[in-house]
C-alpha cells in the first residue's frame, strides 16, 4: 500500500492499494469516535460497491445505512443537497458519525459539502470510484453544489479525515468516464513534470495505474499544501478548466467534465503557441497526447458564448481573469487576462 500524507487546515493520510475497499472499516476505526455511517454514493455505484463497503464498515463496528443521489453533474444541485441534509438529520446523525462519499467528483462535491456543513462539521471520508476523482476532485477539500446551471458556485474548502483509493474499482468504470479522469491525468503532466508527461506518451495510463496515481496526488498534495485556499499556486491546477468550464456549460453538461478540461487545454495550447509562450512541437505532443487518449480537442462552440460562460467563473476577479499558460510541458504560468482579450484567446485557441 502506498500512503501520501497531506498537512493542510486538517491532515490526513491517502491509501492506494488495489482491493482496498474491504479494509475501509478497520481504516477509518481509529479516526471516528461516533458509531454510524451513512455511506453516499450514486445509484449505479451503490449497486456494484455499497454493500461491500458497508460489510468493510461493519465488520468494524459501524452501523451503516446508505443514502443514494440522482448521478451526474445535472443533480449536483442545492435541492440535492437539502434532501441529504433533511435525511442525516431524520436519521438524527451527529457530528462525530461519518459520511463516506463512495463515487466520482459529483458524490464527493456533494457528501462532502453536506458533511462540512450539517451541524458545522461532521466525520467525512472519500472512497473515490473514477479515474478523475481519484487523482483529483477526492484530495485538497473542494466541496460544493451548482446553482441554476453555474458550476460549483456554493461550497466550501473541508479537508477528509480520509482517503482511500482503489485502483480495483476503476475495473467497472465506463470507458467515457475513465477518459475523462485520463484528462486529469495530463494536466498533471502538461502542469509541472515533462518527465511525466514523457512516462505518459511511452505506456497507457491503464498499463501503470498505482504508479499514475501516486504520481498525481503527490502533485496535487504538494500545491494544497502551499496553497490550500486557492489563492495563488493552486489556480495552476485550473489547466484547462477555465475554457473547460465554458465549455461544459455551454453544453449543458452535454461535454463531460473531463472532456471539457481535454478541449480547454487543447485551446489553451492552441493559443498560448500562437501568441509565441509554447513552442509549436510542445503544442503538437500536448494534442496528441490528448487524441491518443480518446479526448475531443476541438471546439464546437463560438468565442462569444464561451466569454459570456466564462463571466460567471469564480477565478474572475472584476475585469480579469487567470488563464493558467503552458510555456512548456511541465511548466505553467499564470496570466491575469483582461475580459476584453479573452476574445482572441478563444479565438487563437479554436472558438468560432
Ligand atoms: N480541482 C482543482 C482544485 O482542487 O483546486
Amino acid at each position: 500500500m502506498k500512503t501520501i500524507e497531506v498537512h493542510a487546515s486538517r491532515s490526513y493520510s491517502i491509501h492506494i492499494a488495489s482491493g482496498l475497499l474491504d479494509s475501509a472499516g478497520e481504516l477509518i476505526r481509529p479516526l471516528v469516535s461516533g458509531s454510524r455511517a451513512v455511506v453516499v454514493s450514486g445509484e449505479h455505484v451503490f449497486r456494484l460497491y455499497g454493500m461491500p463497503l458497508c460489510s468493510a464498515l461493519e465488520r468494524a463496528g459501524f452501523q451503516t445505512l446508505g443514502y443514494m443521489h440522482r448521478s451526474g453533474e445535472q443533480n449536483k444541485t442545492f435541492a440535492n443537497y437539502e434532501r441529504l441534509l433533511e435525511r442525516l438529520s431524520f436519521l438524527d446523525m451527529g457530528r462525530s458519525d461519518l459520511i463516506v462519499a463512495l463515487g466520482g467528483g459529483v458524490t464527493g462535491d456533494l457528501a462532502g459539502f453536506a458533511a462540512a456543513t450539517y451541524q458545522r462539521g461532521m466525520r467525512f471520508v472519500q472512497v473515490p470510484t473514477s479515474l478523475l476523482a481519484m487523482v483529483d476532485s477526492s484530495v485538497g477539500g473542494k466541496t460544493a453544489v451548482n446553482l441554476n446551471s453555474w458550476k460549483n458556485q456554493v461550497g466550501c474548502f473541508y479537508q477528509p479525515a480520509l482517503v482511500l483509493c482503489d485502483p480495483a474499482l476503476l475495473r467497472t468504470l465506463p470507458e467515457r468516464e475513465y477518459r475523462c479522469g485520463c484528462a486529469e491525468v495530463i494536466k498533471y503532466a502538461v502542469l509541472g513534470d515533462a518527465d511525466f508527461f514523457a512516462m505518459l506518451e511511452r505506456k497507457p495510463i491503464s498499463a501503470q495505474e498505482e504508479e499514475v496515481l501516486a504520481r498525481c496526488i503527490a502533485m496535487k498534495r504538494d500545491i494544497v499544501e502551499r496553497d490550500e485556499f486557492d489563492c495563488g499556486e493552486r489556480q495552476l491546477l485550473n489547466l484547462g478548466h477555465s475554457f473547460g468550464h465554458a465549455v461544459e456549460s455551454c453544453s449543458r453538461n452535454a461535454v463531460a467534465h473531463g472532456e471539457a478540461v481535454a478541449i480547454g487545454m487543447a485551446m489553451i495550447a492552441r493559443a498560448a503557441a500562437a501568441k509565441g509562450i509554447l513552442p509549436d512541437a510542445e503544442r503538437d505532443r500536448i494534442l496528441a497526447l490528448l487524441y491518443e487518449n480518446g479526448l475531443p480537442v476541438d471546439c464546437a462552440y463560438s468565442a462569444d458564448a464561451l466569454w459570456r460562460a466564462m463571466l460567471k467563473d469564480k477565478k474572475r476577479s472584476g475585469d480579469a481573469i487567470n488563464l493558467i499558460v503552458p510555456e512548456r510541458i511541465g511548466r505553467c504560468r499564470i496570466v491575469k487576462t483582461p475580459l476584453a482579450e479573452l476574445e482572441d484567446w478563444l479565438r487563437l485557441g479554436g472558438a468560432s
